[in-house]
């Protein structure tokens, strides 16, 4: 179909989406949630070894470590995980994996076969609810961190303290405060309740890995975005999949990245564990899908073919880059 070639290319844009998409984007603009005023560039044409180097230089992963009000009134520096996240990325002098997979929650990851070549890497990443039991043949077996947006703390539906997936793995939670970083306001009313569950989960599991994302690494990665893009770009923070991404090349050597551009077998099957099909799954509505996969799609360096194919891009660590 034509997105999909679009986005093959990098070079999707609004104005091929479906006019309800489009809408959807329109009224996510004008609704402007977090309050972003966006005063940068918009440069367009950087080639994919500029681009790396943006990503390296622009985005300092950072969790909230207890350093800041509210949370340093509130011991969170006692609190958090005394062995940083940032203890994985070697710009800021840590140790970190050799090999990473990213796998989406895309529908059309069905019937790939990946699983064993997904096993294969040292460290493997998964969003949110997206489960291995039932689809090991296509999504792997192995999980090493989980990227959780803060429905997943705040909806029982998703039995967070229960469920098994969540279990024995690094955990990294996401909720995005107001552009301004008014980090009060943010504690008050987060978009979705994830400071009570994660307090609660710390108490009970001290020595499980988890980290909540700083609202600041949030809007960097926003701006990376907008400020590659021609378009006025949703006013929403990136999907888990893009934060997942740039987490991880600030983590790994080197990463391969499934079904986050989508390969032959596209569908509109939103998950591929779940009943429910809406092309705004792949293409956004809320966040700026379009935008993040066609900036991934630019600094891929894999093959067309295992782009299309295997819905793979391959990536560079932000440690094996010289700037
Ligand atoms: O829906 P959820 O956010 O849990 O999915 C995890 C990530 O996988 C998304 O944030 C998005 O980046 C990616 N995804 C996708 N296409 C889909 C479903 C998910 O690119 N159809």
């Amino acid at each position: 179909d034509f997105v999909v070639q679009q986005l093959w290319k990098g070079t999707v844009s609004s104005g091929m989406l479906s006019p309800r998409l489009r809408q959807a984007m329109k009224d996510y603009i004008n609704a402007n949630k977090h309050h972003v005023s966006y005063q940068g560039h918009r440069k367009v044409a950087r080639s994919a070894d500029k681009l790396l180097c943006q990503m390296k230089n622009q985005s300092q992963l950072r969790t909230v470590d207890g350093s800041e009000k509210p949370f340093s009134s509130l011991g969170w520096a006692n609190f958090v995980p005394s062995k940083p996240l940032q203890s994985w990325d070697k710009r800021q002098g840590g140790k970190s994996f050799k090999t990473c997979a990213v796998v989406s929650s895309a529908g059309a990851i069905l019937h790939s076969g990946l699983g064993e070549e997904i096993d294969s890497h040292e460290a493997v990443l998964r969003f949110n609810a997206a489960p291995t039991e039932g689809y090991e043949q296509d999504v792997g077996t192995k999980t090493t961190i989980r990227i959780i947006n803060s429905q997943i703390l705040a909806n029982p539906k998703h039995e967070f303290n229960t469920s098994s997936i969540y279990k024995n793995i690094m955990l990294v939670a996401w909720d995005p405060a107001p552009y301004t970083l008014n980090l009060d306001k943010w504690f008050a009313s987060p978009d979705y309740d994830l400071f009570g569950p994660y307090v609660e989960h710390r108490k009970n599991h001290a020595d499980q890995l988890f980290y909540i994302l700083h609202p600041k690494y949030l809007w960097q990665l926003w701006e990376l975005i907008q400020s590659n893009t021609q378009e006025t770009i949703q006013p929403n923070p990136p999907s888990s999949g893009f934060i997942g991404i740039l987490t991880m090349m600030a983590m790994c050597d080197k990463l391969h990245v499934y079904e986050y551009i989508p390969s032959k077998r596209q569908t509109d099957l939103c998950h591929y564990h779940e009943n429910y099909y809406d092309a705004a799954c792949t293409l956004g509505a809320y966040h700026p899908l379009i935008y993040e996969k066609n900036l991934i799609r630019r600094m891929n360096v894999g093959s067309e073919r295992d782009l299309r194919q295997k819905g793979r891009v391959t990536l560079p660590g932000f440690s094996t880059i010289s700037c």
